[in-house]
């Protein structure tokens, strides 16, 4: 568990929230006469995408994905673990990827691919955040609501060990009294 006083708040609700409406607007007005499948990746990306969702437009259906991340760096090609896949084919469908945040980019990059290669007739990527600071694989979202800098965030879906994901805003995490920095 975090002390309370290890953790600062980033952007409040209401900036968040009223980025996330303007995203949807514009996701709203970029697949008019569309239809839209919002892959939303678990567990992080669960209160961004319900939130989005309510402002996108056109019609829509979800699905959700489970991938782990073997973040070892020796790795450079990174290896990622499909622990849930989707239901639905993909074929000539019109995928909108929903992350909670871009961080060395591994999930993505893979999980792009991976969609393109069946067949999908766009795939594009929508992230609540963006870290390029640590970036190692070159992943670029299309849709992009706040870009941060190089600090350990939770809320609002982001997790510190399974915790904090019910914070209605995005905080990050200092370090506590006497831990070297
Ligand atoms: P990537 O493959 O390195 O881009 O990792 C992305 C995943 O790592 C995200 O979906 C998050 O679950 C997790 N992650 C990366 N940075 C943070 C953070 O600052 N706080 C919480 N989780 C993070």
């Amino acid at each position: 568990m975090l002390d309370s006083n290890q953790i600062h708040v980033m952007i409040e609700q209401e900036r968040l929230e009223a980025r996330i409406q303007e995203l949807g607007k514009q996701i709203s007005k970029d697949y008019e006469g569309k239809e839209i499948l919002l892959v939303c990746v678990l567990k992080g990306g669960v209160m961004f995408m319900a939130q989005l969702a309510k402002y996108i437009t056109v019609p829509l259906t979800m699905d959700f994905m489970v991938l782990s991340s073997y973040g070892n760096e020796l790795i450079s090609s990174g290896t990622v673990d499909i622990k849930k896949d989707i239901d639905e084919p993909l074929e000539g469908r019109h995928v909108l990827i929903i992350e909670d945040i871009v961080d060395t980019g591994r999930t993505l990059w893979f999980l792009k691919k991976l969609l393109e290669e069946r067949h999908a007739a766009s795939v594009k990527i929508c992230t609540m955040l963006d870290k390029p600071a640590r970036r190692v694989k070159p992943v670029e979202a299309e849709y992009t609501g706040f870009v941060i800098e190089d600090e350990f965030v939770l809320g609002y879906g982001l997790d510190y060990e399974q915790r904090y994901r019910n914070l209605p805003y995005i905080a990050y995490v200092s370090k506590a009294d006497g831990e070297e920095k």
